[in-house]
């Protein structure tokens, strides 16, 4: 975000709480717009992706680091992948679950999480598979691209472990093919996530998309559905055919924590 104004200025015992927000109002209007849209909608969805993570320690997929700078998501996140190329499948997500060791949510999924408990949102609808919003302690959470902490066989849907997936090539009831339950290129979503998050967005009087660049159908069409407000939080532009009422530019996890201190005035 850029440093309109220095932020100390919040913690500033001589001031009043209307001279505090005067001052946020001038120096970060969009945030202040924010934090009015959610105190005036009686129901927020949030909808974040790979950008909500990144802070957390684990990579997006279409920055310069992002993971499809340098694998082509064709050959390994595909149901073809699976099928016709499984070394290759199976390294590129042992290697995602590995790289999940020892992460842990930041303070801006702590502060999603504190917002629903006091009916400031109402539900997360993600395209993350890490599952950091529900570890941060978040209760309404549709994961649309589904999980990559639990494992199935492809073929017969046996469930199994995660050292199981690690250490093996093949399902031991059926010798299917081993996977992380997150949904493939070429797979639909998964239905009552999906109409849920659907549902959710389309009765929402104010929608915050955090960190997605919003390139991948069906999740994309998902903003359009709601008649309410829509604000959109990411470090970059994002390509876009969709007219964002607001547009907060800045790292998730910093314009949370900010959000945050302005509702504690
Ligand atoms: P992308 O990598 O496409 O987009 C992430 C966006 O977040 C980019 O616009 C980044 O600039 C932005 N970003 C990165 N760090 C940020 C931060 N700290 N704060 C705010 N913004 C930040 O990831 P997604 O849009 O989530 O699907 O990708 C959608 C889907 O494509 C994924 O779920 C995955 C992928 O292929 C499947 O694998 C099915």
């Amino acid at each position: 975000m850029e440093h309109n104004g220095d932020w100390k200025t919040l913690s500033n015992e001589a001031l009043t709480k209307e001279e505090k927000l005067k001052w946020a109002k001038v120096c970060y209007p969009e945030l202040v717009q924010l934090v009015q849209l959610l105190q005036s909608s009686t129901y927020t969805v949030v909808l974040t992706g790979a950008g909500m993570s990144t802070e957390s320690g684990i990579p997006d997929f279409r920055s310069q680091s992002g993971w499809w700078k340098n694998i082509d998501p064709r050959k390994v996140a595909t149901v073809d992948a699976l099928e016709e190329h499984y070394s290759l499948f199976q390294e590129f997500y042992q290697t995602r679950v590995k790289a999940l060791e020892n992460i842990e949510p930041h303070i801006g999924h702590y502060i999603l999480a504190k917002w629903e408990k006091k009916n400031l949102i109402q539900a997360i609808a993600t395209q993350n598979v890490d599952g950091l919003h529900q570890k941060s302690g978040s209760k309404t959470v549709y994961p649309l691209h589904g999980s990559i902490r639990s494992f199935r066989c492809h073929h017969c849907d046996q469930a199994v472990k995660e050292e199981v997936f690690m250490n093996e090539d093949s399902c031991s009831i059926c010798g299917g093919k081993l996977r992380p339950n997150v949904v493939l290129f070429g797979e639909t979503l998964p239905s009552d996530v999906w109409d849920s998050a659907y549902q959710s967005i389309e009765q929402a009087d104010l929608v915050i998309v955090i960190g997605t660049s919003l390139e991948v159908y069906p999740v994309n069409e998902l903003p359009s559905l709601t008649k309410g407000k829509t604000v959109l939080v990411n470090v970059d532009e994002v390509s876009g055919f969709y007219p964002f009422d607001v547009i907060v530019k800045g790292k998730a996890k910093e314009v949370l924590e900010k959000l945050n201190e302005l509702l504690e005035l």
